[in-house]
């Protein structure tokens, strides 16, 4: 990392020394944990950090428990260079890149588990992620013991998991959610569309404007059990090779919609060929 000017610590005390120093000096510190392969999305929350807070940390770890056996863990893009380079120019102050015996020393035996809110969409297709998602989030928030931590609207399942979390176990830091940064043609930003050839990248931009033909449908009255199955079929005439899911459900407890007077949001996953993609929007 000799071509960047961001300082990199690899453990807990160096993290934490700079953190309580900082914060000593009065001085509010942001958190941004990502898993690298950065993008203008990932950016967009160290921007946000700074803007909230003094200093934005941001952390960079390819966390092995939210990954399947059968998921992209080793092919997970990694450019721990380009990413220091990429967060010196959003500003960023300092990043934190544990190994994984720092993270998971032999002997590693606690899981963070969050019910009801991880349980559908994400949880039903994915059922080790949020597992992985909570426990590693806990282990950075309490090492770093930051005033805020910023996440991506993005992955919105995962947002209001972490709220919870965070809620629930009474960790001291704020959780802030931003809004998806997207490419010009609506899709939304992510570590995993480098995966997508040139036909596949032209049919994934079609997802964002399917959801928001869906929740034109639900304003004109259509119920929302057809504007889902209308948009899955869009989705599968477009291009998309499965798809996982198309839901509307209630926009913090991720549930079906039963009282239409909270807020709900469209959210849904899909493959084409090998990458799976996700999406939401706010109904
Ligand atoms: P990663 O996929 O690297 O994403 C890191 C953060 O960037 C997450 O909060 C994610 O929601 C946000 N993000 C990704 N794409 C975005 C976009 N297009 N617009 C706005 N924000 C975006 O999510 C993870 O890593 C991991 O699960 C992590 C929370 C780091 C735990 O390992």
């Amino acid at each position: 990392m000799a071509d960047s000017s961001l300082p990199i610590v690899r453990d807990v005390a160096g993290l934490r020394a700079q953190i309580s120093a900082w914060r000593g000096q009065g001085l509010r510190v942001g958190l941004v944990p990502t898993m690298g392969a950065l993008h203008d999305g990932h950016l967009s929350l160290v921007r946000a950090a700074k803007e909230k807070c003094d200093r934005a940390v941001a952390t960079l770890f390819v966390n092995p428990k939210q990954f399947a056996p059968n998921e992209d863990f080793e092919r997970y893009p990694r450019d721990e260079a380009g990413d220091g380079a990429m967060l010196a120019s959003a500003g960023c102050d300092l990043l934190y890149a544990p190994e994984r015996t720092i993270m998971y020393p032999d002997g590693f035996a606690t899981s963070v588990i969050v019910t009801s809110v991880s349980t559908p969409l994400e949880g039903e297709f994915r059922p080790h992620f949020f597992g992985g998602v909570a426990t590693v989030v806990t282990k950075l928030l309490l090492q770093a013991l930051p005033d805020a931590a910023f996440f991506g609207e993005k992955d919105y399942q995962q947002l209001q998991v972490i709220k919870r979390m965070a809620g629930d176990l009474d960790i001291p830091v704020a959780i802030e959610g931003c809004a998806t940064v997207r490419e010009s043609d609506g899709l939304a930003m992510s570590s995993r569309n480098a995966y997508l050839s040139a036909d596949e990248r032209r049919i994934a931009a079609r997802l964002n404007h399917i959801l928001h033909d869906a929740i034109k449908a639900v304003h004109a009255g259509e119920p929302i059990a057809q504007a889902e199955a209308e948009a899955a079929r869009h989705l599968s005439a477009a291009g998309f090779t499965s798809i996982d899911y198309v839901a509307i459900r209630d926009a913090q407890t991720l549930q079906p919609v039963t009282d239409s007077s909270r807020p709900a949001r469209i959210l849904a996953a899909a493959w084409l060929g090998k990458t799976r993609l996700i999406d939401n929007m706010a109904v």
